[in-house]
């Protein structure tokens, strides 16, 4: 397949075009800069230079593609205005260009909202974190659409790789006090960016016009053991207010305590995550 990814400098992206480049696939890959160019094309893409803001600019140049998958983000900007944008250029230009595509949009596990002893699946209504509200429409626009084939990916909290959200803890551990937001008990579904790549992959392969994967390989985790893990002298619990006012709003989702459930991606597209023990990968990488 010849498939248009953007975001793939970024920390899901990564892992995934490289995914996407080892089975065989033709990647292009939006750069919104210079530096961004020069790693997706030493990666084995090819590059389509432009931003997601301006998609005038760069909508009409896309070669025709057999999927489009959307990964890219700015934490800082106004993303609702900027994505609905996109995607009134980018899906009319989808439709105009004979054959269907497939278009994989990226939720995420904040879109559930707190689960508490609950595990939620696909069929649970959203409840999104206020910062990431935005999504729902767009996410529901291309489920819909007659424009494009539609399928939705939720990654889980994703670890490993270049970014992820232990580099957080990792960081913190180095200057010996690790910090969690809300409470130790807050409970984080979780997967590793290899296994998330491989799912989508799989998705934008073979899931079906319509479709929505939760993106899980361990269901929770509580976020006290996993800071543990990282053996700092101490343990600091922030108020959500402290890490929104450090990091964004978004970053309030920290303290948002769920349980998300994996079971569809494994039943319908024989999704097998490898990394099921996110305290063994911790010990790994601390080894390393
Ligand atoms: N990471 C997680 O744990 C997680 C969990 C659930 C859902 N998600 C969702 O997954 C998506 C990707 O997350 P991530 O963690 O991979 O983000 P990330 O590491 O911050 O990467 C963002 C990507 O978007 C690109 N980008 C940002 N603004 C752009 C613009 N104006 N024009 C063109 N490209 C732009 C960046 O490109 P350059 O910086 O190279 O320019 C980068 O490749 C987000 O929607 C996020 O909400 C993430």
């Amino acid at each position: 397949m010849r498939v248009f990814v953007l975001g793939g400098t970024g920390s899901i992206g990564t892992p995934v075009l490289r995914e996407l480049i080892e089975r065989g696939h033709d990647v292009v890959a939006l750069a919104r800069s210079e530096a961004s160019a020069i790693i997706l094309e030493r990666r084995g893409a090819t590059v389509l230079r432009g931003d997601l803001a301006a998609p005038e600019g760069w909508v009409p140049t896309l070669p025709a593609v057999d999927g489009v998958i959307h990964l890219a983000c700015d934490f800082a900007s106004d993303m609702a205005a900027i994505e609905r944008g996109l995607l009134d250029t980018l899906l009319p230009h989808l439709a105009r260009q004979g054959t269907e595509a497939r278009f994989l949009y990226t939720g995420g596990c904040w879109l559930y909202g707190a689960t508490g002893d609950r595990i939620a699946s696909e069929d649970s209504p959203f409840a999104p974190l206020a910062a990431f509200a935005w999504m729902v429409p767009h996410l529901l626009r291309v489920l819909d659409s007659e424009e494009v084939a539609g399928i939705v990916v939720h990654p889980a909290m994703v670890y490993g790789g270049e970014g992820g959200v232990f580099r957080r803890f990792a960081r913190d551990a180095a200057s010996g006090s690790v910090r969690v937001v809300g409470a130790e008990s807050v409970r984080w579904p979780l997967v590793h960016c290899d296994d998330l790549a491989d799912l989508y992959a799989l998705a934008i392969e073979a899931a079906p016009r319509g479709s929505s994967y939760i993106g899980t390989a361990v269901d929770s985790m509580p976020v006290g053991q996993l800071a543990r893990a990282f053996e700092a002298p101490e343990l600091q619990v922030l108020p959500p207010d402290v890490i929104a006012e450090e990091l964004g709003e978004w970053a309030r989702g920290y303290a948002c305590d769920q349980q998300l459930s994996g079971v569809r991606a494994r039943r319908e597209l024989g999704w097998r995550p490898a990394h099921l023990n996110p305290i063994a990968d911790i010990h790994q990488w601390l080894r390393q």
